[in-house]
């Protein structure tokens, strides 16, 4: 395997939430993380992340994992209730001190910090707002992004905006299985549109306080693949590829929504006509600042079928029976070089990053303290292998993050799937390196100094 470039960026990616613990230190306020994680049922272990990995203060520990691992970057995010406990009020100084020390730790570390600003836990009291659905949130998150590039950006180059804008509209707000839980298909499309707004409008902001700022935005991308050559299967793929994919795309590359996703949700009853209510006068503009790369997590593929009775065709995403992750989602390497080249076909980002792509395996460490995850192993081989071909093929592929550093707090799985390349023993917070540690290790290795190629 060849042909990455020398100044690839190797890293990989935590959140603030799945990792860090310590909720109540230097006056953080509440996020809607906390909240959610209270509501009987929404967490599968009835866990949150009081404590998770205790990232907060075992930082400079978990620096020294990387190092070890060799990664040049890392991927991770700042608690928004950290630096504003109720986002809007004043600013927490303890809260950018953690992240000061974080970034140094790293920089002297020779690791390149990659800052998201919202992976998700925002503060509770802008919810209590309305939360995303209102477009008051948009002038709170762009202070927020004033006020964290302001303090970092003599540090730091690379700033991501929002991780994975799909998520926290439709799983937060129309099916309700993430925070904060409301299950209301008219206000997840008014979220996605004023997460959006608020990218588009962060972006000169953060530019404004880093010299050479590398700004982009991260969107969880599925490939998708109609089940067979039926007209109803080609048209649920359709479907399902304009909900999931073209819907943040299009504004961010086009300045548009696409017309037929929009018609979609008219026929589903989300919307009462083809008039987006929610969008005003100059907004897509807004949305469509141009930005320095995107950012696409990938996990897996999506099997489209249309179902053949009924109004509307439904799509089921629905993975073969192949091989499959602890999370059900299947294995498919393919998918990486598909959706890497279809993005760069269609949209021509300026520079692209694998910001997350990884597999959750349960793997304990065995009697001699081994975590011999092979199937994570296998994952991850084939994965950097599926850049590898997207660069050969002339995709501006520019670094790969391996999700996670650690096992951590998995949304509404608790602690009970397990993503990390290192094992954590919850009880003692114990850190192992796994067998894909030691491979990715060896990758990076071969790929940045060829004379340890083995
Ligand atoms: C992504 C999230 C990340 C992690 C992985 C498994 O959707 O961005 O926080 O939970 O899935």
């Amino acid at each position: 395997m060849s042909g990455f470039p020398k100044d690839f960026a190797w890293g990989t990616a935590t959140s603030s939430y799945q990792v860090e613990g310590a909720l109540d230190v230097g006056g953080r306020g509440e996020s809607i993380w906390d909240r959610f994680a209270r509501v009987p049922g929404a967490v599968a272990d009835g866990s949150d992340g009081r404590v998770a990995c205790d990232h907060f203060h075992r930082f400079a520990d978990d620096v020294a994992l990387m190092r070890q691992i060799g990664v040049n970057t890392y991927r991770f995010s700042i608690a928004w209730p950290r630096i504003l406990a109720d986002g809007r009020g004043e600013v927490l100084h303890a809260g950018l001190d953690f992240y000061r020390r974080l970034v140094d730790a790293l920089l002297s570390a020779g690791i390149r910090p990659f800052v998201t600003l919202n992976h998700w836990d925002m503060p509770q009291a802008l919810e209590d707002e309305g939360g995303w659905a209102s477009r008051r949130t948009v002038d709170a998150f762009v202070r927020y992004a004033d006020v964290v590039s302001r303090a970092l950006g003599d540090r730091v180059r690379d700033w991501t905006t929002h991780n994975e804008p799909w998520c926290m509209a439709h799983l937060g707000y129309e099916t309700g299985e993430h925070a904060p839980g409301r299950k209301e298909p008219a206000a997840a499309l008014a979220a996605a549109h004023h997460l959006l707004l608020a990218h588009g409008r962060a972006v000169p902001v953060i530019r404004a306080h880093v010299r050479d700022a590398h700004v982009g935005l991260v969107l969880n991308l599925v490939p998708g693949y109609a089940a067979s050559g039926s007209d109803i299967d080609r048209e649920a793929l359709r479907r399902f590829d304009g909900f999931f994919n073209r819907w943040y795309l299009d504004p961010i590359f086009f300045g548009r929504y696409p017309d037929d996703a929009i018609a979609d949700r008219v026929q589903q009853g989300h919307l009462s006509s083809t008039t987006l209510p929610f969008v005003v006068d100059g907004d897509m503009a807004e949305i469509a600042t141009p930005i320095d790369w995107l950012g696409i997590n990938y996990y897996s593929r999506a099997i489209c079928r249309g179902a053949d009775e009924g109004n509307a065709p439904r799509v089921i995403a629905e993975p073969l029976p192949a091989q499959k992750t602890d999370m059900g989602w299947e294995v498919f390497p393919d998918g990486l070089a598909a959706i890497l080249e279809r993005v760069h076909a269609d949209y021509a980002p300026r520079a692209l990053y694998v910001t997350e792509n990884g597999a959750a395996y349960a793997t304990e460490p065995d009697h001699q303290g081994r975590v011999a995850d092979v199937e994570r192993v296998h994952y991850v081989r084939t994965h950097v292998e599926a850049c590898a071909q997207a660069l050969a093929r002339g995709v501006p592929l520019r670094g790969y993050f391996l999700w996670s550093l650690l096992d951590n707090f998995e949304w509404q799985w608790g602690y009970l799937r397990r993503f990390g390349i290192v094992h954590v023993d919850y009880a003692t917070q114990k850190r192992t390196l796994k067998d894909s540690a030691r491979v990715y290790r060896d990758l990076i290795a071969a790929h940045t100094n060829p004379r340890s190629a083995r």
